[in-house]
C-alpha cells in the first residue's frame, strides 16, 4: 500500500497563522501538526508517501520533510497548483500510486486511536473511519447498517457538509481505497463550491456496495480551527504528561 499525506489548501481559518506557514507545518504542543498523520501511515507499515502541497509551501515542506531518511520512509512530493479539493489533490498522486491501493490522509487530521490493523488489512473497495461528533453539520457525515464484522459496518449514505445531517457520524480524514479510486476522481465534476470532493469519491464507492467503515472510539482531532487546534495541543500534552 502507499500513502498519501494531503497538506495543500490554504488554510484560511487559521489566518494569519497560515499566511506564510502551511496549516500543517503549525505546532500541535512539541511536533508539527504533519508528524500525527504521518505516524498514521508509518504505524500501518507504509513507506512510500506521496505529499501533496501548494506550491508556495514546497520549499518549507521539502526542508521539513526531507527525502523521508529520518522516519524511515521515501517522499515525493507532487505540486497542487490550486486548491481545488481533495480528491483534486489525490489525484495527483495517480501516477506516484501506480495501482496499489492506497491510504490517503489529510496533514490537519490527528488520531487517538490505532488504525493500523485497518490499513493493514484492507482488501479492495473503500474503507472510511468514523466519528461521532456533536457537530456533524462541519463535516462530511455517513450513515451506517449493522455490522457486516467486528466493528466493520456498511456505509448506506454519505454527504459533504450538509445542514441537516442524517447522523452523528462525521467521516474523518483518513481514506482507504483500492486502485480504481483515481478512475472515480478522473470522471468526477466539480462541487458547488468548485472542488473535487473527496465524500464524492467515497459516495461512488457506496453506491457499488463496497464502502466500509469504522467507528473510532477514542478522540479525533481536524485541527483546521483555532478551537481544535488549541484543543489538539492540550489533548497532547495531557497525554504526554500522563505517560510520564
Ligand atoms: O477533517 C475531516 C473533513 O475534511 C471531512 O469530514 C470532510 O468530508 C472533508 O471535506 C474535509 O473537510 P474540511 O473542511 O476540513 O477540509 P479542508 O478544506 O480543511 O481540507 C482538509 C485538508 O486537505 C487540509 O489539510 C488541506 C487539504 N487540501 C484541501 C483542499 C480543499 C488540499 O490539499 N487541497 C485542496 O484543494
Amino acid at each position: 500500500m502507499k500513502g498519501v499525506l494531503i497538506c495543500g489548501g490554504t488554510g484560511s481559518r487559521l489566518r494569519p497563522l497560515t499566511d506564510v506557514t502551511n496549516k500543517s507545518l503549525l505546532p500541535v504542543y512539541d511536533k508539527p501538526l504533519i508528524l500525527y498523520p504521518l505516524q498514521v501511515l508509518l504505524d500501518a507499515g507504509i513507506r512510500d508517501i506521496a505529499v501533496i502541497t501548494g506550491k508556495e509551501h514546497l520549499d518549507q515542506m521539502t526542508h521539513f520533510l526531507g527525502s523521508g531518511e529520518r522516519f524511515g520512509c521515501s517522499f515525493a512530493f507532487k505540486v497542487q497548483e490550486k486548491p481545488g479539493g481533495i480528491a483534486q489533490a489525490l489525484g495527483l498522486a495517480e501516477s506516484f500510486v501506480d495501482g496499489s491501493p492506497v491510504c490517503a490522509i489529510l496533514g490537519d487530521n490527528i488520531f487517538f486511536d490505532d488504525l493500523a490493523p485497518i490499513i493493514k488489512n484492507f482488501k479492495s473497495g473503500g474503507h472510511v473511519f468514523l466519528k461521532e461528533v456533536p457537530d456533524p453539520e462541519r463535516f462530511g457525515v455517513a450513515n451506517i447498517d449493522g455490522s457486516v464484522a467486528k466493528g466493520t459496518f456498511r456505509v448506506t449514505s454519505i454527504e459533504e457538509k450538509p445542514p441537516r445531517p442524517k447522523s452523528n457520524f462525521a467521516v474523518t480524514g483518513c481514506y482507504v481505497y483500492d486502485k480504481h479510486c483515481f478512475e472515480i476522481i478522473r470522471t468526477m465534476k466539480p462541487s458547488a463550491r468548485g472542488e473535487l470532493e473527496i465524500t464524492d469519491v467515497s459516495r461512488a464507492y457506496m453506491e457499488a456496495k463496497s464502502l466500509a467503515a469504522t467507528v473510532l472510539q477514542k478522540e479525533w482531532i481536524d485541527a483546521g480551527t483555532f478551537e481544535s487546534l488549541f484543543r489538539a495541543t492540550e489533548l497532547v500534552r495531557n497525554q504526554r504528561s500522563a505517560s510520564i
